[in-house]
């Protein structure tokens, strides 16, 4: 069963309205946030145009990318007009290490579908740190050059954050390299093995590129998550929750499970 439910939040100077939805389960939630994403490749296909989709990576989307891979799979859904450039990548990071985003993207998604190789942009962090500055204004305006991203899909981390924005980020903050907080490399060590193996660093798209998508899905599943939603949701707009700028856009939708919205209505 799913609830959608128009959210006023007036909480500063903001007083704008975005949308929530939630799920019994997690699997009913990506689904969900699967069609979304299969209805905007199917409408742009309509009027010819391409879908230029924000990817995320890491534990969220993975149902997320299963149901599209079935939709390309059984019900002819086709990637060919999808655009897609992911949120982030680890530093330094070649593309083959297992625990890229890179290989990721691939092995959940990409390998599965018909997209266009072209046509993924995932950050390349294996260039010297002289060339960072460059490379993040050619992702930047690799973004700009389609007319900008038509779908954000957004996971969060436990502190907040959206791509690696991580708090203290600015609300205007484009792609660039950021340090990982401690929480998010805590977070990351069972992918890694140990804590040190676990990159100190990313390329990030930044908090200001992903307010400009058109429209923004933020995915969050699970009890883990139950908190920092809460306070995403209803605390104090602050860069010390990234997450908090999406209450003042309109064309936000929170798509949840029952455990990550537990705390929501206390
Ligand atoms: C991943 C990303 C991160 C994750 C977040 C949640 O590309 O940008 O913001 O969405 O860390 O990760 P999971 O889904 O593993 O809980």
């Amino acid at each position: 069963m799913s609830f959608l439910i128009y959210m006023s939040n007036t909480f500063n100077k903001h007083t704008r309205v975005n949308s929530l939805t939630y799920f019994d389960d997690a699997e009913q939630a990506s689904i969900y946030t699967a069609k979304q994403i299969a209805e905007l490749i199917i409408e742009q296909q309509k009027q010819a145009k391409p879908a230029v989709l924000g990817l995320a990576t890491g534990n969220t989307p993975k149902v997320v990318y299963q149901e599209l891979i079935r939709l390309h799979q059984n019900e002819g859904l086709s990637f060919h007009n999808v655009i897609s450039f992911n949120l982030d990548e680890y530093y330094p990071i070649g593309p083959e290490h297992i625990r890229s985003y890179t290989f990721f993207m691939r092995e959940y998604l990409f390998k599965h579908i018909d997209i266009k190789p072209e046509n993924i942009y995932i950050p390349h962090t294996v260039c010297s740190p002289d060339r960072i500055e460059d490379y993040c204004k050619y992702y930047e305006d690799r973004i700009s050059s389609f007319g900008g991203l038509d779908l954000q899909l957004l996971g969060i981390g436990r502190n907040g954050h959206i791509g690696f924005n991580e708090p203290g980020s600015s609300f205007e903050s484009t792609t660039r390299l950021v340090n990982l907080h401690s929480l998010t490399r805590e977070d990351a060590h069972t992918d890694f093995g140990t804590i040190d193996k676990v990159p100190q660093q990313a390329i990030s798209i930044g908090i200001h590129t992903i307010t400009q998508a058109k429209k923004i899905l933020l995915l969050a599943l699970g009890e883990k998550k139950s908190e920092i939603i809460s306070k995403a949701l209803k605390g104090e707009i602050s860069t010390q929750v990234p997450a908090s700028i999406l209450q003042t856009l309109s064309h936000v939708e929170y798509i949840l499970d029952r455990d990550a919205a537990a705390l929501i209505h206390e």
